[in-house]
């Protein structure tokens, strides 16, 4: 049983981060690309490369819409940071926006299941992007890929620990109709490819399911995972393990990385392995007003198990992640504060 006090994240998590800021160099007015920077992921990866003084070159597909502005308005973003229009099927704009970087960030992908929108953008778009990387000769390229693209895989032992040299098998994510863990797989491998091909320095982050407070004004797939348990939305919970970290450990990852020389390969990065059972018992708790689901979808079949994962490469670096039950916590905090869920949920009147 869990033992939960509700945390006081922010505290807590800012001096975690700025800990970790204060262990990595100072950067010196580096210029670097952030592709899709007001996605979830990518607009912490801008704010916490603006409070260390870089400079950010952040891709969008249309830099003129509002639902870019919480870029504009982060700190250091006035003095730092531009928004260059790119979208990833077309190298010359690309090319424009990483052209005289010291290195990208190549988060942009569309995070969906449906393959005819997933393959092109996730494979041609880490094509283009280390073809653009290759040409503008940047130090080094950090890509995220997805933990999806690791551990996809029916014939592994239970007692295999899973790794960074775990790959997802392509016809098991086919046969389960998984295209977005096929994308990430066939995204990755071109990653490698090309930067083998073109002489490029790539380091790659596989990140669990990524929670925690948002800086973007929409709601990410990810969140949804989370935002469907409390709207009632989802009356049951599956049978499924995953593994979860918080978006501000995964934005801190891909920086020392970046900035750490020594790095090299793929990274795994999660801080727990958890049931959704376990999600939506940690939720209930926290916040016994919503109508969180108690019972299993599936209640017939033994409980899924999880599998052994290690992040030691991650944990050798120094890198300390937010429990999961407080990033858990501030999830939710922010999606009540941004107006995403009502404080109080309504009545049904059953
Ligand atoms: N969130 C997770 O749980 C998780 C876990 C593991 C790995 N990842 C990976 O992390 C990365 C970021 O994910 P996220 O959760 O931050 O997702 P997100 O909030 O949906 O951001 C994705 C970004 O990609 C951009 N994008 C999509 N298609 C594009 C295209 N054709 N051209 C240019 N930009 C395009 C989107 O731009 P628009 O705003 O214009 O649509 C958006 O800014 C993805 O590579 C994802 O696979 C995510």
């Amino acid at each position: 049983m869990y033992k939960l006090q509700n945390p006081q994240p922010t505290s807590h998590n800012y001096s975690q981060l700025t800990n970790h800021l204060s262990i990595m160099s100072p950067a010196t007015n580096q210029v670097v690309c952030v592709t899709g920077a007001a996605g979830f992921i990518a607009s912490w990866i801008v704010k916490l490369l603006l409070e260390k003084g870089y400079v950010v070159r952040g891709t969008v597909r249309n830099p003129d819409d509002s639902k870019n502005n919480h870029l504009r308005e982060l700190e250091g973003a006035k003095e730092r940071l531009t928004l260059y229009k790119a979208d990833l099927l077309d190298l010359e704009s690309l090319c424009e926006a990483i052209n005289g970087c010291e290195g990208v960030f190549h988060t942009a992908s569309p995070v969906t299941d449906d393959p005819e929108q997933m393959m092109e953008p996730a494979v041609m778009g880490t094509r283009n992007v280390m073809v653009a990387a290759a040409e503008a000769k940047v130090r080094r390229v950090v890509f995220t890929s997805s933990v999806g693209a690791v551990y996809m895989d029916p014939n592994r032992s239970p007692d295999v620990v899973v790794d960074e040299s775990c790959w997802s098998d392509l016809q098991f994510c086919k046969n389960t109709k998984n295209w977005y863990c096929y994308g990430k797989v066939v995204a990755e491998q071109a990653a490698w490819d090309e930067a083998k091909a073109r002489g490029v320095d790539l380091v790659v982050v596989n990140p669990g399911l990524v929670i925690g407070p948002l800086l973007q004004p929409t709601v990410n797939a990810s969140i949804i995972h989370i935002l469907k348990y409390l709207t009632g939305s989802a009356k049951t919970y599956a049978n499924a393990v995953q593994a979860y970290v918080d978006v501000r450990d995964v934005a801190l990852t891909h920086i020392i990385l970046f900035e750490t020389p020594s790095t090299f390969g793929r990274y795994l990065c999660a801080e727990s392995m958890l049931h959704r059972g376990e999600v939506v018992e940690i939720l209930a708790k926290y916040f016994p007003e919503y109508p969180i689901p108690t019972k299993c979808k599936d209640e017939t079949k033994p409980r899924a198990r999880p599998y052994k994962y290690s992040i030691q490469k991650l944990k050798d670096l120094g890198v300390k992640f937010i429990p999961i039950k407080e990033s858990l916590y501030d999830t939710v905090k922010n999606l009540q504060e941004n107006g995403h869920l009502p404080m109080q949920p309504t009545q049904t009147g059953d």
